[in-house]
């Protein structure tokens, strides 16, 4: 077992209704409210309705961001950065998915000192300090709503980047299960996938600890159950709700204890094709992980082992990477790129981004010569 650091300062709220207890927590930080959102589906859903008629309970200013997209860009912070130095907001509310609230968290890093959000992304500039910000999730897939990590795009400069700072962290996040009754099939689809391939980098990084791996293990095999059964019934509590707990668990930090990283060189690859075809999330990663476990089956083939007992009760490499790609075929993902129409002519295309922006993981290396043979593997 490696040496570790537990830190996870965010409050989560979790539960049916806990949104009656937003305008007391924004009472806490300030009275000048940004609220962040998306595309409009909390308006059509009615969250939005909740929330603001928690907001106004508080008697606070709201200032609102909206039109946040899926696959979030860095353009969207600078415009929502501008409004709040503009408007002197303090504290943030984003309602919404991992790209609502991944946009929120640089958001909250940008305005105290009017900062550019692409050089906080690639810490060319250090944040100092940040606007609190309080989450109102409505979709179980990314655990943003409980860990210091934002993903975002950059057109200019054709990337797709993590960051993590601990000033990132939400003060508090609102967790109502119920709230994800109405994400589409496919979405909660996509959610179910990323929360294994997110318990999938923890396993596969680097340190041992037999605890941290039963912790992992049974958050995928209650993704796998509870995925399979929100969608049969979609607007079932207790399957939306242990989803949306599994989503959280499976990177709020717990699938890596014990360990000093987890590798992240499958979501790499994955940002890659969502940043070239505006693949979702979740639909990328169906299609790199079962391509990635494949490269890696003759070089790390005890921790596959490993992954095969613990998940299927299976000895066998082959059988367990064919569990997963079984898996997320059933529940309507993508695991090869001709699925979502991406034919070998894009080859060239993706292969030279992967190079550009040197896809890799921080245990498992990849050169060159693997972008190939992934390329092989996911077409
Ligand atoms: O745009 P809105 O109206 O919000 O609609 C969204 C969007 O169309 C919709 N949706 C969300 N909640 C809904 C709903 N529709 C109906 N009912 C609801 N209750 O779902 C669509 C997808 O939303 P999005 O926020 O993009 O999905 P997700 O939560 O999967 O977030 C994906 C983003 O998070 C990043 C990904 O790279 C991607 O950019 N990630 C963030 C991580 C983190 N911060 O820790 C880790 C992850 O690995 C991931 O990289
Ligand atoms: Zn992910």
């Amino acid at each position: 077992m490696e040496n570790f650091t537990v830190y996870n300062p965010t409050k989560v709220v979790f539960g049916k209704n806990v949104i009656t207890q937003l305008s007391r927590t924004v009472l806490k930080f300030g009275k000048n409210v940004l609220l962040v959102y998306g595309m409009g589906s909390i308006k059509a859903n009615g969250i939005y309705k909740e929330v603001i008629a928690q907001l106004h309970k508080a008697g606070v200013k709201v200032v609102e961001y909206s039109g946040i997209k899926p696959n979030p860009v860095v353009d969207d912070v600078k415009l929502a950065t501008d409004l709040g130095i503009e408007k002197g907001i303090d504290v943030i509310v984003a309602v919404g998915g991992g790209s609502v609230i991944d946009s929120a968290k640089i958001i909250s890093l940008c305005i105290p000192g009017n900062l550019d959000g692409w050089d906080v992304m690639k810490v060319n500039v250090k944040p100092v300090s940040a606007i609190p910000l309080i989450t109102v999730l409505t979709l179980a897939a990314t655990g943003t709503e409980m860990n210091c990590y934002a993903v975002l795009q950059n057109n200019k400069t054709r990337e797709k980047t993590g960051f993590g700072n601990d000033l990132a962290f939400p003060k508090y996040s609102f967790l109502d299960p119920r709230y994800t009754f109405t994400v589409p099939a496919e979405q909660t689809a996509y959610g179910v996938v990323d929360m294994i391939a997110h318990a999938l980098e923890g396993f596969f990084g680097y340190g041992e600890c037999t605890l941290t791996d039963h912790f992992t293990g049974s958050i995928i095999k209650q993704a796998m159950h509870y995925g399979r059964l929100a969608l049969k019934e979609p607007c079932n509590y207790n399957y939306r709700a242990n989803l949306m707990w599994a989503a959280t668990c499976a990177l709020n930090g717990m699938t890596s204890y014990g360990r000093t990283s987890a590798d992240w060189g499958p979501h790499d690859i994955g940002h890659i094709l969502s940043f070239l075809y505006d693949t979702p999330h979740g639909a990328s990663l169906s299609i790199a992980y079962p391509a990635w476990l494949k490269l890696q089956r003759t070089r790390i083939p005890h921790r596959i082992k490993d992954l095969g007992k613990l998940l299927f009760s299976t000895n066998s490499i082959n059988q367990t990477i064919g569990k997963f790609e079984e898996y997320f075929s059933q529940i309507n993902c993508p695991v090869r790129l001709s699925e979502i129409g991406i034919g070998s002519d894009k080859k060239n295309e993706i292969l030279s981004l992967m190079i550009r922006n040197k896809v890799n993981g921080f245990v498992h290396k990849l050169n060159k010569a693997d972008y190939e043979k992934i390329l092989n593997l996911m077409k």
